[in-house]
């Protein structure tokens, strides 16, 4: 039996497991990538861990429940949203993941039911043509994967919280626990492989920490003028995400 913690899309746990996926699922000959290893079994125990504290005042998240905005959205977002793919403009196979309503009204969701649904099964099919994302985007992890049949097992709902409704605490931000797991969850469907959006790899920490230095990495993320803002066609990350970031940028970008 397998233990996935699940620390959806924003807030995902550094589990070495997790780490170990990661390395296979980006080398380049993911052809024949072991699909038993990633997709949760029935009897498997998911422990959904709830997403770090973050900054202002909302709802706060339950940990036993599943947020579309924050932790679903973002994951397609960065995986399957991208111009010539899922994006409103391109529409692949007229599936459209760029908004709940889109995504409910495109990608043959049925709620509380993954097995029957398409957005889940494309992420599981054997046939390494019809799995999605296609390379060279790299396969969903295992705990995105399962993340988004938790989500639909509750019923696929448009739900939001407030990961920050803890108050933002920017002291001591770690690359492993906080900066390296955002930039999964919002980056790396366009920055990483092969040929990576901008020519710019942030699948690892020497990636990260080139563009944490030369100034790139806080001005896209903080929508300065002169920067392409990013994530590129998706919402601003919180100003809380946006501090922390800075704050490890601040202290010398280590590799902590
Ligand atoms: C949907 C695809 C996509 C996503 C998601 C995305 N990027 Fe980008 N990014 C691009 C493209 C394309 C470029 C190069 C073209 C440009 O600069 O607009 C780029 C450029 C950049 C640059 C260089 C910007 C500059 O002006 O020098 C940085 C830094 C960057 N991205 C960081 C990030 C970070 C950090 C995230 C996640 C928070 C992210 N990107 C998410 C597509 C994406």
């Amino acid at each position: 039996m397998k233990i996935y913690d699940l620390w959806a899309g924003p807030f995902p746990l550094l589990q070495s497991e997790a780490f170990f996926l990661l390395q296979i699922i980006s080398a380049p000959s993911c052809k024949h990538f072991p699909l038993e290893d990633i997709i949760p079994d029935p009897g498997d125990t998911i422990v959904i861990v709830p997403p770090p504290p973050d900054d202002t005042l909302g709802t706060p998240c339950d940990p036993n429940l599943i947020y579309f905005t924050q932790q679903i959205l973002p994951i397609l977002q960065s995986n399957c949203a991208m111009s010539g793919c899922h994006d409103a403009a391109s529409a692949q196979d007229g599936v459209v993941l760029t908004s709940y309503e889109s995504v409910m009204n495109t990608a043959e969701v049925v709620p509380f039911n993954p097995g029957e649904s398409e957005l889940y099964d494309v992420l599981v099919e054997d046939d390494f043509e019809d799995r999605m994302p296609q390379p060279p985007v790299a396969p969903l992890s295992a705990e995105q994967i399962g993340l988004i049949s938790a989500w639909i097992q509750q019923g696929a709902k448009n739900l939001s919280c407030d990961p920050d409704s803890g108050g933002c605490d920017t002291n001591n931000v770690g690359f492993a626990a906080y900066v390296f797991p955002v930039i999964q969850s919002y980056c790396l469907g366009c920055h990483s492989g092969g040929s990576p959006s901008g020519g710019i790899n942030l699948n690892s920490y020497a990636g990260v920490q080139a563009v944490a230095q030369n100034g790139q990495l806080y001005g896209a993320i903080s929508h300065a003028q002169s920067y392409s803002a990013m994530p590129q066609n998706g919402a601003k990350l919180s100003d809380c995400r946006i501090s922390k970031i800075k704050s490890w940028i601040d202290a010398g970008a280590l590799n902590n």
